[in-house]
Parts: structure tokens; sequence; C-alpha cells
């Protein structure tokens, strides 16, 4: 193995810190005036023991303050019942994705109903009715104060939590969070929900599988929810009987076809089920109605070998190729059974995908997504660009510098903006030869560079962010 000098980016831990003024290089605009808060794992290591996997560490939020140019940041680590007692153990005390805590310090046989899944929302960000969560794949998702980035509470999906997951990326529309639950048992069933502003979780429909799938995201159109079943499944009685960490019980089946379930997300009804090639994704973009016809836009891998590929042993390795995902458009007809076909609407890579979501969700002119992926000159390693695609004609803009690592582009539309790109992007890059990250901020329209703030530590390779306006 190359020890990579992105390393950085995958080791060690984060320090909390509140940073008056960063310093800028460029100008950022003056109608940024929000906040992007950010997501991800702020240690790999805890007490003694090292972490596998990227998707192992404890949450810790990173936060961005724009005003007059200006920009602020503090950094705290979630307040979850994993790091309270991990760090008085000095140890992990809860599962993780990839890690269990040690097994010989288990006084009983681990199972799916006695384990501990862990509390640590490290993935993802959202905001519905004016309260702020920290989100993830299991069933817990925190609540914090967007001031102090301290926790105020757990939202839950069911009163039980036990033996099920979620996914990290709810949708937020029509004054509703949409997510989807997958309840372990005999029976699984894949179950979406409904939640208004009073926050009590509606059950809108359930799907039963025999062995489900490891879910990341799930699709909503105008009229449907889209849950894709990849043949990366588990055996839930592996699960029952937890001999491994999570992710290790599941098994890619190449063999077996991908399936779609379409739900009429209004009636609950099941109203479609068709199969493609295997496949997988972590992510969905976009999704819409056209013509009798239900197009779903989501970044597609040949198989599940990507999740291997984040063990921090491998990713560390400046040798690595990551597998390449696609942003490809599955087209579902909605009147006939048939085999489900696919297009690839641009040929550079793509992961982290996100567009214009507060204007052109579920729009079928929506045209642009921006993410980052791998250089074409320099493709070993971690992610080393960032792209902006044209779902409309293949096109793509990307923006790289030597010795930079970005993470995911959240877009921000400029006020009263006049096309679909008229905004910035912003994205927090590990910069190796200083050993900080940046917090930069491109032209979204032009790719080019408006300005970055320095900021005073290497952040650990973080997942997603949201903005919020002022
Ligand atoms: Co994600």
């Amino acid at each position: 193995m190359k020890r990579s000098a992105y390393s950085l980016g995958l080791s060690g831990s984060n320090q909390e810190m509140r940073v008056e003024r960063l310093d800028v290089r460029g100008h950022f605009p003056a109608w940024l005036t929000g906040t992007l808060i950010r997501n991800g794992p702020g240690a790999f290591v805890v007490g003694q023991q090292p972490l596998k996997h990227w998707f192992d560490g404890p949450a810790m939020l990173h936060k961005f303050s724009f005003q007059g140019g200006s920009v602020n940041y503090a950094s705290k680590f979630l307040e979850t019942d994993a790091l309270r007692t991990s760090q008085e153990a000095g140890r992990l005390t809860y599962c993780e994705f990839a890690t269990d805590p040690c097994r010989s310090l288990f006084k009983r046989t681990m199972t799916l109903f006695s384990r501990r899944p862990t509390d640590s929302a490290k993935v993802s960000i959202g905001r519905f009715a004016e309260r702020y969560l920290a989100l993830a794949e299991t069933p817990l998702q925190m609540q914090f104060d967007p001031d102090t980035l301290k926790s105020v509470g757990v939202f839950l999906h069911e009163d039980n939590p036990i033996g099920q997951m979620t996914t990290a990326h709810p949708h937020f529309i029509d004054d509703s969070m949409y997510n989807v639950v997958i309840r372990f048992n005999r029976i699984c069933e894949y179950r979406l929900y409904q939640t208004g502003h009073n926050y009590r979780p509606r059950r809108v429909a359930a799907v039963s599988s025999a062995q489900p799938t490891y879910l990341h995201s799930f699709g909503l159109s105008p009229r449907y929810a889209i849950i894709i079943e990849y043949p990366f499944t588990v055996n839930p009685l592996n699960l029952l009987l937890w001999m491994r960490p999570f992710i290790e019980n599941y098994q890619w089946q190449p063999r077996q076809a991908t399936k779609f379930f379409i739900i009429d997300r209004h009636s609950g009804e099941l109203v479609g089920r068709c199969e493609s090639d295997p496949f997988f994704a972590f992510h969905h973009v976009n999704a819409f109605e056209q013509d009798g016809e239900l197009l779903v836009d989501l970044v597609g891998y040949p198989d599940a070998s990507i999740i291997t590929h984040f063990y921090l042993n491998r990713l560390k390795d400046a040798d690595t190729r990551l597998p390449h995902g696609h942003l490809r458009r599955y087209r579902i007809p909605l009147r006939q059974r048939q085999r489900v076909k696919y297009e690839t609407l641009a040929t550079e890579m793509l992961e982290m995908p996100r567009f214009a979501e507060d204007t052109h969700k579920m729009r079928a002119d929506y045209r642009y997504v921006y993410g980052i992926g791998l250089n074409r000159a320099q493709p070993n390693g971690y992610y080393n660009q960032i792209v902006k695609l044209d779902a409309q004609h293949g096109d793509a803009r990307t923006w790289y510098e030597e010795g930079s690592y970005p993470g995911e582009p959240v877009f921000v539309a400029a006020p009263n903006s006049q096309s679909e790109d008229d905004g910035v992007v912003l994205s927090v890059v590990l910069d190796t030869h200083t050993q900080r990250s940046y917090l930069l901020c491109l032209d979204a329209m032009n790719f080019e560079e408006l300005a970055r703030a320095e900021l005073p530590q290497a952040l650990l390779f973080g997942f997603h962010g949201a903005y919020f306006g002022a």
C-alpha cells in the first residue's frame, strides 16, 4: 500500500472550535448571508480502538456562517449516547457500520434485538418544521440547536426502533418529510412514512421483502415513491445472530435482478413492480413523470464493491481505483410490465450528487447536477475534482487543483436567480500541501473560483451538508 498525502482526511480526529472571520482569499458574494452546516465523521479512532470504515466515525457538525463577505466557523461533535459512553469507556460501545465493539467485552451474545445501534447521526443535515436534524441510517435522528450545535432531542419514525434502519436522505416536500424505514423480522418490510409539521409519522405503505437490500436513499416524483432493491441483500437471520458487523452481513448477488417498487405516495398503493439488470446506488438524484413514463435519475454502479473500497486501509492507498458511478436515467413504463432500461446521461464520473433542489426537485426540465469525481489524468486515490454535469446534453465542467481533495458541493441559488445555475457551489476541500482544509466557493455557472476561506485544521472527509438562507 502506498500511503497517500490525503490520508490526513481519513486519520485521527478533529478539534471542536469556533473561529470568527476565517482568512479569506477572493470575494464571497455579498448576497451570501446564510449558514452551511455539514455532517460527517469527526474521528477515526475511539479511545484506543481504530475504526475500519469511512462510515464508522462519530458525527461531527461543521458550521460556516456568511455575512458581508466574511465567514465564521464552528465545529462540534454531535452529543449522543454513543459518543458519551465511548469516551467514558475509551473504546466503541455501539455497533457502527463496519466496526463492532470488541466482542470479548460483551457478557452476552449480541443479536439484532439486543445490540445497540449507534445514535451517532453522522450522514446528513435537514431542516423540517423549524427543527434542525442530524440524520443517519440508524433510526435515531438527532435534533440540534443551529446556534450552539448542541443536541436538543431525538426524532423517531416508529416508537420501537429496535431492528430497523432508515435512509439518511429523507425528502422534504409539501410540508412533509418522507422516509423509508426497513423493519427486520422473519418477514422484512420497507415502510414509507410521511411526517407532517405535528411530527407524528404516518405509515403510507409497506412492501415486504425476504432479503432486504442496503438502502441509502430512495426516489420521489410528484406522484410516486421509488424504492429500489439492489441485489446487495441480507438474510435477516444473519442480522438476528449478529456474528459480524452490520454491513458485512450483506452480499452481492450477481445473478439477481435489481427490483423497483413504485408506490403511489398519495394512496399508498403499490402500483408497480419491475426489474432491471443488477446495479447498485447510494444516491438518487431526481425523479419525475413524463409521457406515461417514470424517469428516475441516480448515481449507478455495476455492483456494490464501492462499499468495500471505502474501508479506510483501502481508501488511504494512493493507488486505489475507486469504482466509477455515473448519472443514469432509468425509464419505468407505468402501464406495461417490462424490463427497465437506463441511459447514461454523462460520461464524467459522479458521486455525492446535488442539484438546485429548492427550485428543480421533481421537475422534468432540471438540467445541472453537481458532485465529486476523479480527474481523468489523476484517476487513482480519493475524489479529487468537483464536477458539474449537464443532464440534458451530457457535457461536464470540472474544477481540479493538484493536491486538493473536495467534498460534496452544495448549490446555493443567487437571489432572484435568472437561470438554474445562477448561484454558487460551496465545498470543503482538503489541501495536502498546507495540511489544512478550506471552504471553496465557485461560480456555479462557469465553475471559476470566487473565494476560499482557510480553516485552522484539516477536516476529515465528510458526507452531506445543507445551506440555510438567512
Ligand atoms: Co448519502
